[in-house]
């Protein structure tokens, strides 16, 4: 048996699921001969302690005390502003990192990470989980199968039911940098193409103290492929009926719909229509919760060296052009051209 010790470094809102996927991760690596251990740590030390005896993982004091303690791999699940701080000390310890989306808040503080990811050969992986959702993986072998022929439209849905807490929004940097960002990721991916232009409007009726932070509720960006495809990226925080994550991709042969199951949190308006029947997804935990745990068992056999990284610093940096561009289109309320492919800080 593979042993595997897994440093984890931050336990909130997504930090706590991904403790829990990590200690049930034995039961799928077991049979393949792998074992993983976890440790964890949090600036909030009796919520990290309650976390670690729940998940029957060891509590670390600090992130210093947690890579001297001879981790194989870190994974980074803190807020947005110190995955750069903590990306580069994973890559000082010399092991491989898997880091929460985004890089960092915006490209211009990615670029430095990517350099030095780069300079000092680190492995970093990056958490966009939907690259491992049934779902997309479906919609992304059958486009490249050509089973759908040429796509004339595209449009990507993300409604939470409910905004998070305003001081997350706070220093998110914003609804398409925070949750679009998937979407602009996972259009990429599937797609084989770059997005190059963004218009982008949004809207605040909910809590005014969204507002207040510089936030938008609601969005939509308009998004220009490179071979002149359109597609839409629409996102909002007050989803009442559910969580709410589709793709509609449209072919000249065929159209699929990514996230229309039983558990779609939309209801037909045709009469005697009763699908889907199921009970909606209430939180981004549930409705990727398959995605998660593929994500993580992925980032294992990263440590091992048994596979290639499934998501790349520089693919997540260039999911966070699109993400700024959108921002800066938001702002000005002009189209915005999606920044030339700067790849490094130094140029
Ligand atoms: N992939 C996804 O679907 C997804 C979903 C939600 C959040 N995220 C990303 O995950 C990250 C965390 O989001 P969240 O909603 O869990 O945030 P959160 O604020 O709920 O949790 C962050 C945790 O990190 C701890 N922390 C902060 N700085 C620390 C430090 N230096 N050392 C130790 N602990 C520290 C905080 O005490 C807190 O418990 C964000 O970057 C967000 O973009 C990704």
């Amino acid at each position: 048996m593979k042993n595997v010790t897994l440093g984890l470094v931050g336990v909130g809102r997504i930090g706590v699921m991904h403790a829990k996927n990590i200690a049930a991760l034995n039961g799928m690596l077991n049979p393949k001969g792998i074992n993983v251990t976890l440790r964890l740590t949090d600036v909030a030390e009796e919520h990290a302690r309650n976390v670690a005896a729940d998940v029957d993982a060891e509590y670390v004091s600090s992130v210093g005390a947690l890579l001297a303690s001879g981790v194989d791999g870190l994974v980074v699940a803190t807020g947005t502003v110190t995955h750069p701080e903590l990306i580069t000390a994973g890559v000082d310890a010399g092991i491989p990192v898997f880091c929460e989306k985004p890089v960092a808040l915006n490209v211009a503080d990615a670029l430095p990470v990517l350099d030095y990811i780069r300079d000092n050969h680190g492995v970093v992986q990056i958490g966009h989980q939907r690259r491992f959702d049934a779902g997309y993986l479906e919609a992304r072998r059958a486009y490249q199968a050509g089973e759908l022929g040429w796509i004339h439209s595209l449009r990507a849905v993300t409604c939470d039911m409910a905004p998070p807490p305003v001081e997350f929004l706070a220093t998110s940097g914003g609804l398409f940098r925070d949750c679009s960002v998937h979407d602009f990721d996972i259009l990429r991916w599937l797609t084989g193409r770059e997005i190059v232009e963004v218009y982008a409007k949004g809207s605040n009726n909910g809590d005014p103290a969204i507002g207040d932070v510089g936030d938008v509720d609601t969005a939509l960006a308009l998004v220009t492929f490179d071979d002149g495809t359109v597609g839409t990226v629409s996102a909002t925080r007050y989803n009442g009926a559910g969580h709410d994550v589709r793709l509609e991709i449209q072919g000249s042969s065929r159209s699929l719909m990514v996230g229309l199951d039983q558990k779609s949190a939309m209801a037909s308006a045709e009469p005697g229509v009763a699908f889907p029947s199921g009970e909606p997804h209430r939180t981004f935990a549930e409705r990727f919760d398959q995605a998660y745990r593929s994500e993580m068992a992925a980032f294992v056999e990263l440590v091992l060296g048994q596979r290639e990284n499934p998501c790349t610093p520089e693919d997540a940096v260039a999911a966070s052009r699109v993400a700024d561009a959108a921002q800066d289109s938001l702002a000005s309320g002009v189209p915005v051209r999606v920044a030339a492919t700067v790849r490094s800080s130094r140029i």
